[in-house]
């Protein structure tokens, strides 16, 4: 919430609900985290108060977008961790499944995207889950979208069947080639195959569809320019020594806050 700074490792205390256990953050996957203490611990063994948790988590995210086939882009290294992480700030600062285009976008903008940027983001949704609670509303109930396709409606009315009482249940956000990174979310769109309806919006929307149609027809198009997103999105919120630290834990502030 306070740009690339680990805010969302930190662990709530007493004190403080910190951002990651806000609702909307209960489903970031707990072994993502498990990973990052793994990295930070081998880091503070070999070089104790020198790599923060904020350059652990653009690192380690540009090198699984790279393994899995995506655009090598640079990152920047140096930045601090920050020193605040609320709960109550992730409402209104994340964008929801069910937004328009124009809310989507308002949150982009404030922190300096445009709309071309955060479409070329969303393609970050070739990779990845979602819980079904995230799609239900366009595959049960009263209004289930027509325009979704229909034999993946089936497959998805079938995984998510027992979802109020198994919450953990979820669906690849790029069924067709979930495990890699390539332009096939935006053929998806498409096609009636974008699992939330904020991916779909991004078809249906005229201000959003040329751009879908040309990270579809060109993946290197999409590529190129979701690296100089990326790059972007690292520098929103750095924090210096001024402002900032290297924190010793990445799930806790060095010094206590009260
Ligand atoms: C454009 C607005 C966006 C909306 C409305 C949105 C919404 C969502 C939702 C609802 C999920 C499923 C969460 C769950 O059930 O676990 C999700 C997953 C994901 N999102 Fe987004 N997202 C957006 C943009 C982005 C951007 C900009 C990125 C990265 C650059 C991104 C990366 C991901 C990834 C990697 C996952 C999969 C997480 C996993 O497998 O654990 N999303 N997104």
């Amino acid at each position: 919430m306070e740009g690339c700074d680990a805010s969302v490792l930190v662990a709530t205390n007493s004190f403080n609900k910190a951002e990651r256990d806000d609702e909307l953050n209960e489903s970031l996957p707990g072994d993502a985290f498990d990973i990052v203490t793994r990295v930070k611990t081998a880091l503070e063994l070999a070089c104790p108060g020198v790599v923060s948790c904020a350059d652990i988590l653009a690192q380690s995210t540009r090198d699984l977008v790279t393994m899995i086939g995506g655009p090598f882009y640079e990152v920047k290294l140096g930045r601090k961790d920050g020193f605040e992480s609320r709960a109550h700030k992730v409402r209104g600062n994340l964008p929801l499944a069910n937004q328009t285009v124009h809310d989507m976008l308002s949150i982009f903008q404030k922190n300096g995207f445009t709309l071309r940027e955060m479409v070329a983001l969303s393609g970050a949704h070739t990779v990845g889950f979602s819980h079904c609670k995230e799609f239900s509303n366009r595959i049960f109930g009263p209004r289930p979208d027509p325009e979704l396709d229909a034999r993946f409606a089936g497959v998805l009315k079938d995984l998510c069947k027992d979802y109020t009482r198994n919450k953990t249940m979820a669906a690849f956000l790029d069924p067709v080639t979930p495990g890699k990174f390539d332009n096939m979310y935006f053929k998806n769109l498409k096609r009636g195959l974008g699992l939330l309806a904020s991916d779909h919006i991004l078809f249906k929307d005229i201000s959003t569809r040329p751009i879908v149609e040309i990270y579809a027809n060109d993946q290197k198009v999409f590529f190129d320019d979701f690296a100089r997103a990326m790059e972007k999105l690292g520098t929103v919120g750095v924090k210096d020594e001024k402002n900032g630290e290297v924190r010793r834990r990445c799930d806790h502030f060095n010094k206590l806050n009260v």
